[in-house]
């Protein structure tokens, strides 16, 4: 309760006097103030929880100190005291925003229960709200971050875990939307079920039906047995279907009719299979873009993206970042390891572009350069050490080259392969659609420039 703070205001020194006695017994933290002009300076200084006010004062009345106090802070909490002729402008004051008032002469208890009712009001939600913190912090400690985004994110997992709606993860590439699909997964019903992720980009395309939907033996050739598809696989749990983007149309109504009625057929079989699955998809792309251009279906995105779950960029919530660092050096068993200052605000001024995959990839080159010893800021990988508050402040992007001009083509080409490999998690079909170029050029340069699969 000393934290509570309440402002008295009264040009009748008794009357302060007497409300400070009452309240002060309580434990409130109290200040005074003889005018409106006083309370507004003090006001200004430092807030209040509660400001009460006399109706009728010297120079600037209850009702204008209210106005006043609005405009400095629209949350303030403003109780009037008003004398009975007054009680007409007590009224019209409520209106204006008083939180509500009391007669002379007032009766303690009564004020002692406005005041009660307006504290339990803020605490009582304030705690709550912790409560509800601590309680996600325990339900999904894999996912770390004290940023508004994060607990967001949290609390949006919170809500459809339970159900068995169709969620989408959207997000930027290395944001977390794999973590986050599992985390709906463990803290929902299915829990103890199977939770079968598929990545749509990984599979050839020719390959992505029989995956899906199973084959009976005999259905093509090579079917040399019958084959379960992940729907089956992933009867009574979760399915989730990473880059959902990547599905070919002409599988799209098939994978629509499935999720509809939770039926297929395996490729050459007669008999509806029925199953019983969840379905979470992920996806970089913009889908509504896709939409109009014809390569995504609408009503396939309408069904799988009942809920859509947006996951905030890192440069977004760069706040996270020492937490996330913090989490790393712990999962590394190497919690002995603090980063010096400068490092971390060195990381903080960094875009992320390939957010926090892309963090945990720098991390681990670091502590490769320090040997899992206290890094020093030499440590640091060359594009976070060069200028860089000018870099980001002038372009926005990282730039290998213009952090230092001097560098040869092929140094920096290396280091982009090995960043872009890094960030597509070692996949190098994507690496090669990132860099925009084939998947043979791909394998040669990284032979060339020795460049090793991340761990
Ligand atoms: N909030 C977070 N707390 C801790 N680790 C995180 C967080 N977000 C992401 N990560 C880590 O970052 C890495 C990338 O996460 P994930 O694979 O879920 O991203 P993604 O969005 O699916 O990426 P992509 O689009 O490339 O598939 C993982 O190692 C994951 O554990
Ligand atoms: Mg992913």
């Amino acid at each position: 309760m000393k934290n509570f703070r309440i402002l008295i205001v009264d040009d009748e020194p008794d009357m302060r006097e007497s409300l400070r006695d009452l309240l002060s017994r309580d434990g409130y933290h109290i200040e005074e103030a003889s005018d409106g002009e006083e309370a507004l300076d003090l006001y200004r200084q430092n807030s209040f929880d509660i400001v009460i006010s006399d109706i009728i004062m010297q120079n600037m009345d209850g009702i204008e100190l209210l106005k006043q106090l609005k405009k400095v802070d629209p949350e303030a909490v403003v109780i009037l005291i008003t004398g009975y002729s007054s009680i007409q402008g007590a009224i019209s004051a409520i209106k204006m925003g008083a939180e509500d008032y009391f007669t002379k002469p007032f009766k303690a208890i009564e004020i002692k229960k406005i005041i009660q009712r307006i504290y339990d009001n803020k605490y009582l939600s304030i705690r709550n709200e912790q409560l509800m913190q601590e309680i996600m912090r325990k339900e999904f400690p894999e996912i770390i971050g004290e940023s508004q985004a994060v607990k967001k994110m949290l609390s949006e997992i919170r809500t459809v875990a339970d159900s068995d709606v169709s969620v989408l993860v959207t997000g930027e590439s290395g944001t977390g939307k794999e973590l986050a699909a599992r985390a709906i997964h463990q803290s929902s019903p299915r829990k103890n079920k199977p939770f079968v992720p598929i990545n749509c980009a990984a599979v050839p395309n020719d390959l992505l039906e029989s995956e899906f939907f199973g084959h009976e033996k005999g259905a093509f050739s090579g079917a040399i047995n019958r084959k379960y598809g992940i729907f089956e696989v992933a009867d009574t749990g979760t399915l989730f279907l990473d880059e959902i983007g990547e599905m070919p149309f002409s599988l799209q109504a098939k994978l629509l009719r499935t999720v509809e009625t939770k039926l297929l057929r395996r490729i050459g079989g007669t008999d509806e299979i029925s199953v019983d699955i969840r379905i979470v998809c992920s996806t970089n792309r913009d889908l509504k873009k896709e939409i109009e251009d014809g390569k995504f279906r609408e009503d396939l995105y309408f069904r799988l993206s009942t809920y859509n779950i947006h996951i905030d960029p890192l440069r977004n919530r760069k706040d996270d970042i020492p937490l996330l660092i913090d989490n790393f050096l712990q999962r590394k068993r190497l919690s002995s390891i603090t980063f010096p200052e400068t490092m971390i605000n060195a990381l903080q001024k960094y875009d992320w572009p390939g957010n926090v995959r892309e963090l945990e990839n720098v991390l681990e080159r670091i502590l490769l350069f320090s040997r899992n010893q206290q890094p020093t800021i030499d440590n640091l990988p060359p594009e976070f050490r060069t200028n860089l508050p000018e870099i980001t402040a002038a372009t926005n992007d990282y730039s290998p080259a213009r952090a230092n001009p001097a560098r040869s083509l092929e140094d920096i080409e290396k280091e982009h392969i090995q960043l872009v490999y890094y960030n597509c998690n070692g996949n190098k079909v994507k690496t090669a659609r990132t860099l925009e170029i084939g998947l043979k050029t791909l394998y040669r340069k990284l032979e060339k420039y020795n460049i090793k699969e991340p761990d």
